[in-house]
């Protein structure tokens, strides 16, 4: 009966897909109804009140060395960052717009606190959070429970997205393209050596290599691996655990080119003008461009990204990748139903055809300078758009997706408007 259940949904026919490594169908998935049919005015009017009247608060990563930020130190499941200067770059955006009463706060223990005394209506998640396990959903749920209205994912999505793993499960289950893939934990698991395990037969299939052995939960290239041959697998992943403490990811190696694109909300502001388009918004498709022998991207900790080494794509000579890019972004926002802004990371094998990296939930979002760029800002310039625009997008799109979806989330704000 559930079989036959599934099969009516065409679930099925979705999974058996799977093996089929080239197949999958962007033709009868649902598209996402267009949100609501408020009009772009009231929503500027809200926007621009908002900033005027609301008390804003820009979270950044806590240091857990600090005195009062965690109870126990503990270890970071995913390689910690504070995002400090990105949020201040958020903030200023925010305030040459209008926005009267923004501050920063570190994502702590105080955090629950410091909202409460500072009477914060609104707060913006730049954190990959303190410490511990799933860290980057801690502020999002720490939010939930304290009523207060964010932007970004919410706890469980953010948790989904960070595990490299759970983020491949869901995607390889609605049919969209990436490397196989299988987890490991030499702790939980037997040791570091995944050879004769079912798990990672199933996965590879006596595949030989090269591999990818990287965290579950990473950021910036740190601690991923290209393991030849599968002999070798062993060591990488005692090495890489050794360093996270964490689950370790395995990957048929893609060799081809690697690309970048960005997703996020309908809802997307140029010059100050609203648009509410009628699907998700995809920008800055780029290409990270790698030297001869560099088989990863080298991490922006080691190497700055400068426009020679991440580059926009160009509409008329990349045309075709560009909408494969699109199609992809599109496909992953809209069949996950995505609230917030992600960026991709893609690369091809050896054929060209593209497969899914990763989702990162909280994208670089520093503003650019004439020597640096951040991915997600790359293509603004071809969207006729500013950093403050992108900003003022965000903003806009989650001020009304709350007012769509979480009426009851919003009565804080309501009291601000009108
Ligand atoms: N399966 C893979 N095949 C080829 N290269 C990979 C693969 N997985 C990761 N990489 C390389 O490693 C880099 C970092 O991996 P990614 O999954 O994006 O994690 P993060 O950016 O969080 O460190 C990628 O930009 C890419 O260059
Ligand atoms: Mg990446």
């Amino acid at each position: 009966m559930a079989i036959a259940a599934a099969q009516a949904l065409g679930q099925i026919e979705t999974v058996e897909k799977l093996g089929n490594t080239g197949a999958f169908s962007f033709g009868n998935r649902a598209v996402t109804p267009s949100r609501r049919i408020g009009r772009l005015d009231q929503l500027e009017a809200q926007v621009e009140q908002l900033l005027d009247r609301a008390k804003i608060a820009i979270v950044y990563g806590g240091d857990k060395r600090e005195p009062g930020a965690v109870i126990r130190q503990a270890v970071n499941a995913r390689s910690w960052k504070s995002y400090r200067s990105v949020a201040e770059n958020i903030g200023d955006s925010l305030r040459r717009q209008g926005a009267r009463n923004v501050q920063l706060l570190p994502d702590d223990m105080r955090l629950g606190e410091r909202l409460s005394k500072d009477e914060i209506d609104f707060v913006w998640l730049n954190t990959g959070g303190v410490q511990g396990r799933s860290p980057m959903s801690h502020a999002a749920a720490t939010l939930e429970m304290l009523g207060v209205p964010y932007l970004g994912h919410d706890p469980l999505m953010t948790g989904i997205l960070d595990s490299k793993y759970v983020f491949k499960q869901n995607i390889a289950y609605l049919g969209l393209p990436t490397a196989a893939f299988a987890l490991w934990n030499p702790a939980a698991m037997g040791g570091p050596d995944p050879r004769g395990d079912r798990r990672f037969e199933r996965a590879f299939k006596g595949f030989g290599g090269p591999f990818i052995v990287k965290p579950v939960s990473g950021r910036a290239s740190l601690h991923v691996h290209v393991v030849d041959d599968v002999n070798d697998l062993a060591e990488v992943i005692d090495e890489v655990y050794a360093a996270t403490e964490n689950d370790v990811l395995i990957e048929t190696y893609l060799p081809g080119r690697e690309y970048c694109i960005a997703i996020g909300g309908p809802v997307v502001a140029r010059g100050n003008m609203l648009d509410r388009r009628s699907a998700p918004f995809a920008f800055s498709p780029a290409e990270r461009r790698l030297d001869a022998n560099e088989l990863i991207f080298t991490s922006m900790d080691k190497k700055p990204i400068t426009g020679d080494r991440v580059g926009p794509l160009d509409p008329a000579q990349d045309a075709a990748v560009i909408a494969d890019l699109k199609n992809i972004a599109h496909a992953v926002y809209e069949d996950m139903q995505l609230e917030s802004l992600i960026r991709l990371d893609i690369r091809a094998d050896a054929a060209g055809k593209l497969h899914i990296l990763e989702a990162n939930p909280k994208p670089d979002l520093a503003a650019p300078t004439p020597q640096l760029t951040s991915i997600v800002t790359t293509g603004l310039a071809a969207e006729g758009m500013t950093y403050d625009d992108l900003i003022r997008s965000m903003f806009a799109d989650r001020i009304d997706l709350l007012y769509c979806k979480r009426r009851g989330a919003v009565t804080a704000l309501d009291a601000l408007l009108g």
